[in-house]
């Protein structure tokens, strides 16, 4: 029997991943959803449709039409200072759009995988496991927190949370940059950069990220999971790996602090996860983190400098 998965964001970064990758599995029937008319993406054996998920009316049809076995929702407000800055619409988005998805689930007896961040913690006293106690700084973090409480109104053993830290991947079509091309762009063109030593995290592979959730689907899985990589480091030294993988001059990375930079929103200090549990009920193994900046680059995963093309 085919699994019918609904995925919203479908356009952003995880989103995309994940329609590669659970849209080629004869065992889903996937369809992809994004706030534009048509897809970002191209190919990938899956159907899409318009869907802007603060839309109720347009939520409930889209129920009605597809029935849907699983929503993995992957659309959300991702950049924290425009969140601090545009609150209401943050919390549309990330609070109150959960909320009716997670009725919409309730109502058509449909599983609900929520996909959540590691700003839901203060960053005092990270690494941390699943069942640590939420504190956000940001009011990103407190709209994604009100977003996982609103999905667990999906039912009884209906809902998953899936948590996840600084997440970096080969840019696909019309999604934006992330850390890792953002730093290789600069320092390939020769540009210093400032970044900080003072807070720490687990890097997270899209790929393994999309791996994980598609686990966490296949095995039906209900609760909390810390799904990122499994190296824990500050985000300076992510860059000197990142400079080191790409064969590029580490010296322009400078040091930068929590005061350097005037952002709206605090970062928490120290978050990383814990992924045991992940690794334990779902068998979710993140790959080596030299390999993964190197694919997400498109240089050949065998010897340091040659580039090639993206596989
Ligand atoms: N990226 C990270 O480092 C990171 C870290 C921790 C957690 N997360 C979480 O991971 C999840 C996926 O993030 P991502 O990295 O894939 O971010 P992304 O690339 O920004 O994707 C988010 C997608 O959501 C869409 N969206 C926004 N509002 C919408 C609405 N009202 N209706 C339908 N779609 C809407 C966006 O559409 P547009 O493209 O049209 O704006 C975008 O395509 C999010 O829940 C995020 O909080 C990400």
């Amino acid at each position: 029997m085919f699994n019918r998965i609904l995925i919203t964001g479908a356009n952003g970064m995880l989103g995309q991943e994940l329609v590669k990758l659970m849209g080629r599995k004869p065992e889903y029937d996937v369809l992809a959803t994004g706030r534009d008319a048509e897809p970002r993406f191209k190919g990938g054996s899956c159907g899409y449709t318009q869907l802007d998920i603060t839309n109720a009316k347009a939520l409930e049809r889209l129920f009605d039409d597809f029935e849907p076995d699983v929503v993995i929702n992957c659309a959300a407000m991702t950049q924290v200072d425009d969140c601090e800055r545009e609150r209401e619409r943050c919390w549309q988005v990330n609070a109150e759009a959960v909320e009716m998805l997670a009725e919409c689930c309730r109502n058509h007896g449909a599983r609900l995988v929520q996909i959540s961040t590691d700003f839901v913690f203060d960053g005092e006293d990270g690494p941390y496991r699943e069942n640590a106690r939420p504190q956000p700084l940001s009011y990103y973090g407190r709209s994604k927190l009100a977003g996982e409480n609103h999905a667990r109104a999906a039912g009884m053993d209906k809902w998953a949370i899936v948590r996840t830290v600084l997440v970096y991947g080969a840019p696909d079509q019309g999604t934006r940059g992330n850390f890792v091309t953002w730093v290789y762009d600069k320092l390939k063109a020769g540009e210093a950069i400032k970044v900080v030593t003072d807070q720490w995290r687990t890097p997270t592979w899209v790929v393994d990220l999309a791996d994980g959730v598609e686990r966490v689907v296949r095995y039906r899985k209900s609760g909390v999971f810390h799904i990122s990589g499994r190296e824990l480091m500050t985000v300076n030294e992510f860059a000197h790996r990142i400079a080191e993988s790409a064969g590029l001059d580490a010296n322009l990375i400078g040091k930068a602090d929590r005061n350097t930079f005037t952002q709206p929103a605090e970062r928490p200090a120290k978050t990383g996860f814990i992924i045991l549990k992940a690794e334990t009920e779902l068998g979710y193994r993140p790959h080596d983190l030299d390999h993964t900046i190197r694919k997400t680059l498109g240089l050949s995963t065998s010897s340091r400098s040659s580039p090639s093309s993206q596989a």
